[in-house]
C-alpha cells in the first residue's frame, strides 16, 4: 500500500486549508518527530492530537479500571472519547509504559519494564495523527510505511478504504477490547461476511451474513457522504449501509462491528447541532444484520447469547440475552455467556408418577429453540405434549404450536434461543415444582427400620380413622409383598444353562447386609458392596436393575446370557443375577478401586500413561463386545462413570443391563434413547435405528474426557466455548492449538504426538454422521499407532452439507 498515490489521497485534503505547495508541510501539521515519546500516566502529554484536535493518539485509561491504559486512536472533543482503534490486540497496559518513535523509525510500544509489546513499521521520518482519524507513519519520498486505517479493529471511519484480506475483530465485551466472539471479514475472494468466532481459539464458525460477491468484490468504502458501500469489480456498487441522514458536516461518524456482533453506523452531532431531536450522544442510522438473534442459527458455537439462554432485541436495535426461568446467567457481567439450570438435572430412574409430583412447566410465549429439538410429536394436544416431556428424562423443555399442533422435545443444552413477536411457539420449560432441587428418591422398602420410625410418626399425629386406614395398607402391602417372595421363590427354568450362577433376593439381602453399603458408581438403581458366603468370600458388586428397561423379559435373559459367555480382560465379569418378581438384580465382580470418572475429574489424577492405558483397555473392551464375542451387544452407555479400574488401574467395562444385542440378521436396531447426554449419539434423537456406532461416538467423547480430564459438558468460566468439549477440541485441533486443550499437565506435554493421535481419532469417533465414525477395530489400530489417522472432518460438516 506504500504509493505515493494513496500519500496524496490523505495529504490533499490537508494542503488544501493551507493554501502551501511548498514540500515544507510536514512543520505545519504536527508531525511527530524521531525519538518523540508518551508515558502512559493520568496527566498531560499523554497523547498526539491531529491538527483540528478531534483525534487523538496515545494512552487512552480503562474505563473499568484507571490504572490501566490501551494504546488507542479516539475521538477528542466528545466526551465519552469514544474509541476507534487500538493496538496490542486490545491488552492494556500499565501505568508508565512508553510508545515511542524511535531513532531508527518504529512505532514501539513498552511496558513499564521497558519490554517491547507491540511495534508498528520500519524506517519512517516522521508519523502523524491526521484529521481523518487516520494515524501514519512516513517514510522518506513520503511513502507511507504503516497507517492504522490499513489495520482497523472494530471501527472504520470515513475515508476509509477496506480491501480484500482485512478483517474487523469485535471487542469481547463494550469495555473489554480484546478479541470478541464475532469477526467481519472481507475475504481474498471479495465476499463480505461476517461470522461468529470461537474464543480464544477464533475459529470461525458459520457465517450469519454475506455479500454475495465472490469474485466481485474489490473495496469497502466508507464515503463522507456518510455511505458505507461495496465496490465490485466491474465498477457496479452496493450499499453496505445506507445511514444518510442529513449534511455530514454535522455529523461525526464511525463505523462499528459492536460487541454483540451487530455491525452499526453511528452519528455524533457536532457542536451547534446538539438540539432538537440530536441527543448527546452516538446514535445508530443502520445495521448488518438488521436481526441478530434471527441471523445466527448455526449449529455449533453458542450463538448470540450461549447456551440455554434466548436473544431479544427491540425496535432501537438493542439487544439483549436473557435467562429462562430458574435458569440464571453463567456470568452476571457477560451475559452472552449463557445461561445454567439453578436446579439438578432430572434423574432419568425415577418413575413416572414421581415426576410428575417433582416438576412442572413454566410457560413463555414468543420463545424458541430452533437447533434444540430432538423430536417432533404432531399433531398432538398441549396436555399431552407436557406429559411427553415430563416423562422424557432427555427432554428440558418443549415448544408447542397451537395452529399446527406440533409439539417439540428440546433437549440440553438449549441453544440459538430467540425471542420474538414473530415466533408463534409457546416454550413450556421444565422446572422443579419447589423452588429446592427435587428431593433424592426415596426407595420404598418396608423392611427398612427407617421407613418404620416414618410410618410410626404419621401414626402418631393422624386421626384414629386416619390410623385404621393406614395400618390397613401396610398390612396390606406387607402381605402382598410376602406373597410376591413366596411366589418368585421358585426356580425359574428359562434361566438354567447361562453359566451364570441365580441368586436368590434373600442371598443377596444376605450377601450385601440388607443392602447396607451403597457404592458411588452405581447409576441406575444403585448397586451395593457384597460378600458372599462361598469359601473365598468373594466380594462382589450386587446391582439393583429394578424393572428398567430391557424390553422384554426374554430379551433380558438373553442379554444376561450373552454377557455371560463374554469373557475379557477389559470386561467387568458377571457372577450371576437375581430375578424375583420386581427384584431383578445383576452381580459383579467388585473392582475395589472404583470408577474411572473418580480418577479423572477430581484432584486425584491417573498419571498419562495409565490414562493411555485405560484408553486403549476400554477400546479392547468394546472390539470384544462388538465384533469377537458370540453375539453383538451394543453397550449402550460407555462413559466413565461405567468403566471400573482394578488394582492395576486395567480398565473394565461394566453396567451393561441398558445394553442390546444385534442379531445378524439386524442391521440396525430401534429402541428408545438410553444412555447419558453428553455421551448419546445424535442418530438415537432422530429415530433412525442405531447399530454398534452409538458406542463408538460415546467412546469418542470419553476419549476426550481421558485426555482432557474434564466432563463433556461442563461451563467454563473463562472461555464460553469450551462449555462443550468435542466442540472445544475440535476448534482447538483445527486451530493447532492442543496446547489448550492439554493446560498445564506436564506430562502431557512430552508427549504431544499421541495426544494429537488420540484427539484425532476420538474427533473420527464423534463424527454425527455414523458411517464416518471408524469401527472398534479400527480405533483400537488406530490408537495404537498400527494404522496412521487421517485428519478427520468437522464432527458435524458432513450433516451440515447435505442440509
Ligand atoms: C508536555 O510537553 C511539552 C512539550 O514537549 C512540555 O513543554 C511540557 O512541559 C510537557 N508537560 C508535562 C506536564 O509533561
Ligand atoms: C530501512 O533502511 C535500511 C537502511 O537504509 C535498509 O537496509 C532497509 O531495507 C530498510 N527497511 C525497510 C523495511 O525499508
Ligand atoms: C478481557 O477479557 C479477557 C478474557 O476473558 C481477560 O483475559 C482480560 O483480562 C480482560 N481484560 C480486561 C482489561 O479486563
Ligand atoms: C460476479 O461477476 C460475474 C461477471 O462479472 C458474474 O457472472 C457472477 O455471477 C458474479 N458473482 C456474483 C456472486 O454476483
Ligand atoms: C462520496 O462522497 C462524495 C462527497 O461527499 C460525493 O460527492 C460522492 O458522490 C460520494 N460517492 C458515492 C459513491 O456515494
Ligand atoms: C456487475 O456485476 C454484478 C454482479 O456481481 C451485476 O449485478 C451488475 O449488474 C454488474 N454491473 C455492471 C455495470 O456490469
Ligand atoms: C444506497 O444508498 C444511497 C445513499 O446512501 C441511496 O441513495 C441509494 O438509493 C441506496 N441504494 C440502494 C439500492 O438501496
Ligand atoms: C461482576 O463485576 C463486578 C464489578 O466489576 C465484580 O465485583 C463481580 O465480582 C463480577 N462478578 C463476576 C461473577 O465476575
Ligand atoms: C409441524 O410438523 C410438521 C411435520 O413435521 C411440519 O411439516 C411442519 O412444518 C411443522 N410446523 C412447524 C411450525 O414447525
Amino acid at each position: 500500500m506504500a504509493s505515493s498515490s494513496l500519500f496524496l489521497q490523505f495529504l490533499v485534503p490537508l494542503l488544501l486549508p493551507l493554501l502551501s505547495i511548498t514540500p515544507s508541510y510536514a512543520q505545519s501539521h504536527r508531525d511527530i518527530s524521531l525519538g518523540t515519546s508518551l508515558i502512559s500516566t493520568l496527566g498531560q502529554n499523554t497523547s498526539w492530537l491531529s491538527p483540528s484536535g478531534e483525534f487523538a493518539f496515545g494512552f487512552h485509561p480503562l474505563e473499568t479500571d484507571r490504572s490501566l491504559f490501551l494504546l488507542a486512536i479516539w475521538f477528542e472533543k466528545i466526551a465519552q472519547k469514544t474509541v476507534v482503534w487500538y493496538a496490542n490486540g486490545g491488552k492494556p497496559v500499565q501505568y508508565g509504559s512508553m510508545v515511542e518513535l524511535t531513532a531508527d523509525g518504529q512505532l514501539l510500544l513498552k511496558d513499564h519494564n521497558g519490554q517491547e509489546l507491540w511495534n508498528a513499521g520500519k524506517n519512517a521520518s516522521y508519523a502523524a495523527m491526521l484529521d481523518t482519524g487516520n494515524f501514519v507513519l512516513v517514510g522518506t519520498h513520503a511513502s507511507v510505511v504503516w497507517q492504522s486505517f490499513d489495520t482497523p479493529t472494530d471501527t472504520i471511519l470515513p475515508s476509509q478504504v477496506l480491501h480484500p484480506g482485512t478483517e474487523l475483530h469485535a471487542r469481547l465485551t463494550a469495555t473489554n477490547y480484546s478479541s470478541g466472539r464475532f469477526e467481519l471479514r472481507f475475504e481474498d475472494d471479495g465476499n463480505l461476511v461476517l461470522y461468529t468466532v470461537a474464543v480464544p481459539s477464533g475459529n470461525q464458525y458459520d457465517p450469519y451474513w454475506t455479500s454475495d460477491t465472490i469474485g466481485n468484490g474489490s473495496q469497502l468504502v466508507f464515503n463522507e457522504s456518510g455511505r458505507i458501500y461495496l465496490a465490485e469489480k466491474n465498477g457496479s456498487i452496493s450499499n453496505f449501509t445506507s445511514g444518510s441522514i442529513g449534511p455530514m458536516e454535522d455529523f461525526y461518524q464511525r463505523a462499528t462491528l459492536d460487541f454483540d456482533g451487530v455491525f452499526r453506523q453511528y452519528v455524533y452531532p457536532r457542536k451547534g447541532m446538539r438540539s432538537g431531536s440530536w441527543n448527546d450522544d452516538w446514535t445508530s442510522v443502520d445495521a448488518k444484520p438488521t436481526d441478530i438473534c434471527q441471523a445466527i442459527a448455526a449449529k455449533t458455537g453458542s450463538g448470540a447469547c450461549g447456551y440455554n439462554s434466548y436473544c431479544t432485541i427491540d425496535e432501537r436495535q438493542h439487544v439483549d440475552c436473557e435467562c429462562p426461568p430458574s435458569y440464571s446467567f453463567f456470568d452476571p457481567n457477560r451475559t452472552y455467556k449463557g445461561c445454567m439450570p439453578d436446579f439438578a438435572a432430572q434423574s432419568c430412574d425415577a418413575d413416572a408418577k414421581e415426576i410428575e409430583s417433582l416438576y412442572g412447566f413454566k410457560e413463555m410465549i414468543g420463545l424458541d429453540w430452533p437447533l434444540s429439538d430432538y423430536e417432533q410429536l404432531y399433531p398432538i394436544e398441549e396436555d399431552q405434549c407436557r406429559k411427553e416431556c415430563l416423562s422424557d428424562c432427555f427432554c428440558v423443555a418443549a415448544t408447542y404450536n397451537i395452529n399446527d399442533r406440533n409439539c417439540s422435545k428440546m433437549k440440553a443444552p438449549l441453544s440459538n434461543g430467540k425471542k420474538g413477536s414473530y415466533i408463534h411457539t409457546k416454550s413450556l420449560i421444565k422446572v422443579p415444582r419447589s423452588t429446592q432441587s427435587p428431593p433424592p428418591i426415596p426407595t420404598v422398602v418396608i423392611k427398612d427400620k427407617n421407613s418404620w420410625t416414618g410410618i410410626r410418626s404419621l401414626l402418631l399425629g393422624g386421626s384414629a380413622l386416619i390410623n385404621i386406614l393406614l395400618i390397613a395398607a401396610v398390612l396390606l402391602l406387607a402381605f402382598y409383598s410376602y406373597k410376591k417372595r413366596i411366589y418368585s421363590l421358585q426356580p425359574n427354568s428359562s434361566e438354567t444353562g447361562t453359566g451364570l450362577r441365580s441368586f436368590t433376593y434373600r442371598e443377596l439381602q444376605e450377601a450385601t447386609n440388607n443392602f447396607s453399603e451403597q457404592l458411588d458408581y452405581g447409576g441406575l438403581g444403585g448397586a451395593y458392596k457384597g460378600c458372599l458366603r462361598d469359601e473365598a468370600s468373594t466380594f462382589v458388586a450386587v446391582k439393583r436393575v429394578g424393572d428398567l428397561l430391557p424390553d422384554s423379559e426374554v430379551e433380558f435373559i438373553n442379554l444376561i446370557k450373552a454377557i455371560g459367555q463374554a469373557s475379557h480382560k477389559n470386561l467387568v465379569r458377571l457372577l450371576g443375577f437375581c430375578n424375583e418378581g420386581t427384584e431383578r438384580f445383576l452381580v459383579y465382580e467388585f473392582l475395589s478401586t472404583g470408577p474411572l470418572k473418580s480418577f479423572l475429574f477430581r484432584s486425584i489424577r491417573l498419571k498419562w500413561n495409565q490414562r493411555v492405558q485405560v484408553a486403549l483397555g476400554i477400546a479392547r473392551g468394546l472390539l470384544y463386545l462388538h465384533e469377537e464375542c458370540g453375539t453383538q451387544i451394543i453397550h449402550c452407555d460407555i462413559q466413565p462413570r461405567n468403566i471400573l479400574l482394578d488394582d492395576n488401574f486395567v480398565a473394565k467395562i461394566s453396567n451393561f443391563e441398558l445394553g442390546k444385542l444385534l442379531r445378524e440378521d439386524q442391521a440396525r436396531v430401534t429402541m428408545a434413547v438410553r444412555g447419558t447426554v453428553g455421551y448419546i449419539a445424535p442418530e438415537w434423537f432422530q429415530n433412525m435405528g442405531i447399530t454398534a456406532k452409538v458406542d463408538v461416538y460415546s467412546f469418542g467423547v470419553t476419549l476426550l474426557e481421558i485426555i482432557c480430564c474434564r466432563k463433556v459438558l461442563e461451563p467454563v468460566l473463562e472461555n464460553d466455548e469450551a462449555a462443550r468439549l468435542t466442540d472445544w477440541v475440535n476448534i482447538c485441533y483445527r486451530n493447532g492449538r492442543l496446547d489448550m486443550v492439554v493446560g498445564g499437565d506436564e506430562e502431557v506435554r512430552f508427549d504431544m504426538g499421541r495426544v494429537e493421535r488420540f484427539v484425532a481419532v476420538a474427533l473420527w469417533c464423534v463424527q454425527e454422521e455414523p458411517s464416518l465414525r471408524p469401527t472398534m477395530w479400527k480405533v483400537t489400530q488406530m490408537l495404537d499407532g498400527a494404522a496412521t489417522v487421517p485428519v478427520p472432518p468437522d464432527p458435524s460438516s458432513y450433516i451440515s452439507s447435505i442440509q
